[in-house]
């Protein structure tokens, strides 16, 4: 097994990139927050598709938390990450410190509008602007070629092309689809907070989601349906829906039956929120 550098200063990345580019390699990267799954690791394996070297960022990153979630509690384990990593082939490990990403001073925010809008948000009222400036941060320190970001977080990647865009930031974003376990669940490192219970309940969310997005697909009526999702999730074992909505795929407006749409939801299961999303199949 191959073992990753790793690196914790923006000044030791930028040395090993400015190499590889000296090289003429093609540089991709993948931002994550650690606790790798086999999401994670389609990421790496599409990064090494498109670039010879590949770049995975570990940071856990505090400023898209809100004060009640789950920042202490959000699982840690670099030493196994760095040994999937290896085994992934990923090249380089980045895992700043807190104080390398937000040294003493500190004090810009980038707030994207447009697809940040409503959903998450709505909930979440912090989260993109924190998405949006620590990702902003690890373009410009990496500067890749490309960058991926998993389908799985819908509205995340449309806020980071979104904000790609508007900055004239030069990378790629490129999307991937969602990697399920055999139950059809979307891998996540909160899945970890689930008991055998609870992980039967939330095998449920893509089943009830795509039976919706069919029935949507099919001409049902978008109040009536959402609705009725929610109502399958409380029922299947949910405590608590924060929302279900179509959206059009690109800009996460409201969806119209002709466009290309999305099924976006997030649900408590005890203390874990999930969310997950489908695509409303074109008909
Ligand atoms: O999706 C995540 O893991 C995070 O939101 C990201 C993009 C790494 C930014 O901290």
């Amino acid at each position: 097994m191959s073992r990753p550098l790793v690196v914790d200063s923006v000044a030791a990345l930028r040395a090993q990139i400015r190499d590889w580019r000296h090289d003429g390699l093609r540089v991709a990267m993948v931002p994550t927050m650690g606790a790798l799954h086999d999401g994670h690791i389609s990421l790496v394996k599409i990064a090494l598709d498109r670039a010879e070297r590949c770049v995975v960022s570990i940071f856990v990153n505090p400023t898209q938390f809100a004060p009640t979630e789950d920042l202490d509690k959000y699982p840690r384990q670099l030493a196994r990450d760095v040994d999937r990593l290896g085994m992934a082939r990923a090249d380089l490990a980045f895992t700043p410190t807190v104080g390398e990403m937000y040294p003493s001073g500190f004090a810009t925010r980038i707030s994207v509008g447009g697809p940040s809008a409503g959903l998450e948000a709505d909930f979440r009222p912090t989260f993109f602007d924190g998405v949006a400036t620590v990702v902003a941060k690890l373009l410009l320190q990496a500067t890749p070629d490309c960058a991926i970001f998993g389908e799985k977080d819908y509205q995340q990647l449309c806020v980071v092309r979104q904000l790609c865009r508007d900055l004239d930031l030069p990378v790629e974003i490129i999307g991937a689809p969602t990697i399920r376990d055999a139950h059809g669940l979307a891998m996540s490192s909160r899945n970890a907070y689930l008991d055998e219970t609870e992980l039967r309940i939330a095998r449920q969310f893509n089943v009830i989601l795509r039976d919706t997005a069919a029935a949507l697909a099919a001409g049902a009526g978008q109040s009536h349906a959402t609705e009725e999702a929610s109502r399958a999730l409380i029922a299947a074992g949910f405590q608590k829906v924060d929302y279900v909505e179509a959206r059009e795929s690109l800009t996460l407006a409201p969806w119209h039956r002709n466009g290309e749409g999305r099924l976006l939801a997030a649900a408590w299961l005890g203390k874990t929120r999930l969310i997950d999303n489908v695509e409303i199949p074109s008909t």
